[in-house]
């Protein structure tokens, strides 16, 4: 699974909280959806959308031939994994943020010398554990070490192996821009501490005409539209809500002072839902907002990373400068 915008706190400390497992009334899901939705604008936290139906419809965004995100970062890796290696050096240990697509890091692990350690951090357990299965096989002499842990919240790293070269974060799939600029800058903060004297490997998509970033957000088989109502039909099934799924629609625009895309939920009419023995009444027109994706300049993004004590190294682009990968290097 892939993140959460929830507020970051720190890196060091404890890695599950069990307070959230033991949590009764559909948990932190039930407690974090009723709170968003009695606000006013109504909200919901993008990291809800990942459960296994949300997994697999986002799996499927990537695939979409509007969603141009994953293929060209993965066509930027591929082109430039030689010079990003000679960035990391050998012996290196990738600690990768959200437990994503295997085949981003087997373009990195490929390319580098004898890539030592690899941590996967997710919430998902589930996934986690299938994916460092795979590399393990496939990848023998690479230390596999799986951490179940919120990576926007508070975690903790495994020791370094003696001898071992660079610790490196890889976060790709811009996800970072699914954070709010504050959370955004906090968590880069947290990861030029925990990566001193190593790097950060971050891809984040650009700012472009607003019609390609429409069309990746509004897709003609409708498969995002499915993933935004997916928050629905998750809350019907685990929290025994009653949402209307054929009352609400999809809606998902360029908000250029913001550089961001934003998904709403819109109520179709006049109703009221039942959640957690509460009776949300919703108007006509009212919206649901579940998602920013923020798209960044390159200089904006640089600017950002040295605010929280990364060094600039070289970024790369596709041809057509639709996304970035950068280089950020921690300092000592
Ligand atoms: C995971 N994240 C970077 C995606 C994005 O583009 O913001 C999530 C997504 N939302 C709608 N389509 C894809």
């Amino acid at each position: 699974m892939r993140f959460s915008s929830a507020p970051f706190n720190a890196f060091e400390a404890a890695v599950q909280d069990p307070k959230e497992q033991e949590e009764g009334e559909g948990g932190s899901f039930g407690r974090e959806l009723l709170a968003g939705l009695r606000s006013k604008p109504r909200s919901i936290s993008p990291k809800f959308f990942y459960d296994a139906a949300g997994s697999r419809l986002f799996d499927a965004i990537c695939e979409l031939p509007e969603y141009y995100p994953t293929r060209t970062e993965l066509s930027i890796l591929a082109r430039h994994a030689g010079e990003i290696a000679q960035q990391i050096g050998p012996d290196a240990e990738i600690i990768e943020f959200g437990a994503g697509s295997l085949r981003k890091v087997r373009l990195l692990l490929d390319a580098l010398k004898t890539p030592r350690r690899f941590v996967p951090i997710d919430i998902s357990g589930e996934h986690l554990a299938q994916a460092a299965d795979t590399l393990r096989a496939d990848y023998a002499g690479l230390d596999v070490q799986p951490l179940v842990a919120d990576y926007t919240r508070a975690f903790s790293l495994p020791a370094k192996a003696g001898g071992s070269g660079m610790r490196v974060g890889f976060f790709p799939g811009s996800t970072l821009g699914n954070f709010s600029p504050a959370e955004a800058l906090s968590f880069l903060q947290s990861a030029a501490q925990v990566l001193r004297g190593g790097g950060l490997l971050l891809g984040v998509d650009l700012v472009k005409d607003p019609a390609r970033l429409h069309a990746a957000y509004n897709d003609a088989q409708g498969i995002t539209a499915r993933f935004n109502l997916n928050l629905l039909a998750r809350a019907n099934a685990e929290l025994g809500a009653d949402f209307d799924l054929a009352g609400f629609a999809h809606t998902a625009f360029y908000n250029a002072p913001m550089q961001r895309i934003e998904m709403h939920l819109v109520s179709r009419a006049a109703q009221t839902v039942n959640l957690l023995g509460e009776r949300l009444h919703f108007a006509e027109a009212e919206t649901i907002h579940t998602e920013n994706s923020h798209k960044f300049t390159i200089e904006g993004l640089r600017t950002l990373a040295a605010r929280a004590g990364f060094g600039i190294g070289p970024v790369w682009t596709d041809p057509e400068r639709l996304f970035s990968v950068h280089w950020l290097p921690a300092a000592q």
